[in-house]
């Protein structure tokens, strides 16, 4: 792989990590806050999710031969419900842009597919929170 491509790969590789952290840190924060254990029961899985997702991202950096150093985001918790989830859904779709942004730095029809199946999860998380969202 040719260096520039490489050193693409690894910010957009260290660019998604970061966000797999904003969502680490925020998750539990807001589980709880949250009272309906549906609700909470579904941050959970979205939180176990994220968690495999930071796991995959280090290990596809280190096999770059890099070193992760994505920069944590300082969020804020939010407060209520509806602010909770719009937070999240917002987070999805940063993370989808991030999973676009890692698919177009790589030509490896394997990495693509990790990060195919990344993106597909965050889509998944984001009709998720959607959802919860427009039942309230
Ligand atoms: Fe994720
Ligand atoms: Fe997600």
């Amino acid at each position: 792989m040719a260096e520039e491509k490489r050193e693409q790969l690894l910010k957009a590789l260290n660019a998604a990590l970061g966000a797999e952290y904003g969502a680490l840190w925020l998750l539990p924060q807001h589980m709880a806050q949250v009272e309906d254990e549906e609700l909470k029961r579904q941050l959970k899985l979205i939180a176990d999710v994220e968690l495999e997702h930071a796991e995959k991202s280090a290990q596809m950096i280190y096999a770059l031969g890099g070193e992760p150093n994505a920069d944590l985001p300082q969020l804020k918790p939010r407060h209520g419900v509806k602010e909770i989830l719009e937070a999240h859904v917002e987070g999805e779709r940063e993370a989808i842009a991030l999973w676009t942004r890692a698919i177009e730095a790589t030509d490896d029809p394997k990495l693509k597919k990790a990060f195919e199946d990344m993106r597909r999860d965050e889509e998944g998380h984001q009709r998720l929170l959607e959802r919860s969202l427009a039942r309230l």
